[in-house]
């Protein structure tokens, strides 16, 4: 089933999240619609939260033709992280970075170049994955909404400017959601 995205303005987007305790049927039938949800949008990560719901769980995917070729023991796609946390994280790097509760709005942002990640799989099991390039970028976006850390947050003041009539628009389709079609 897809669900409904929420966008910037939205308060359930500014919430921290909350451990997953056990693998439930709701917890997985989550996971599904989130999967649904994301490839339905054409994103390559969709947290929880952007769905209106408070679990630390976010889902990535990034297809084959968008992975860094050189990069070495990519994770199977699509990812699906409980509970992940950043548990090392080194070097620098930049690029453009769009998210879908800011709908046509892409802006250059720092992240780590790699991250190492520690999470829980579907299954419950206790997993670790090393990242870099894109995929590093999409796991620290998508743990960033875990803690109700949006793109908006980390853009200078600057990039804030330029793109303040596109902020504005999206802040005024109503802290309301968008219907993925
Ligand atoms: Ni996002």
């Amino acid at each position: 089933m897809k669900l409904n995205i929420e966008t910037y303005g939205a308060e359930t987007l500014r919430r921290n999240a909350q451990p997953v305790m056990e693998i439930t049927d709701e917890i997985r039938a989550l996971i599904a619609n989130m999967l649904e949800t994301m490839h339905a949008a054409q994103g390559i990560g969709l947290a929880a939260a952007q769905v209106g719901r408070r679990e630390a769980v976010c889902v990535i995917d990034i297809p084959s033709d968008m992975q860094d070729p050189t990069a070495l023991l990519l994770p199977e796609m699509p990812l699906i992280l409980l509970n992940p946390e950043i548990v090392e994280a080194s070097g620098e790097q930049c690029a453009k970075e769009g998210c879908l509760s800011f709908p046509e709005l892409y802006v250059s942002v720092n992240r780590a170049a790699v991250v190492t990640v520690s999470y829980l799989d579907r299954q419950g099991v206790q997993r670790m994955f090393r990242a870099e390039g894109l995929l590093a970028r999409a796991v620290q976006h998508e743990l960033d909404h875990l803690h109700g850390v949006l793109l908006v947050d980390k853009m200078t003041s600057v990039q804030k400017v330029a793109a303040a009539a596109k902020l504005r628009r999206i802040k005024k389709l109503g802290a309301r959601t968008f219907q993925v079609a």
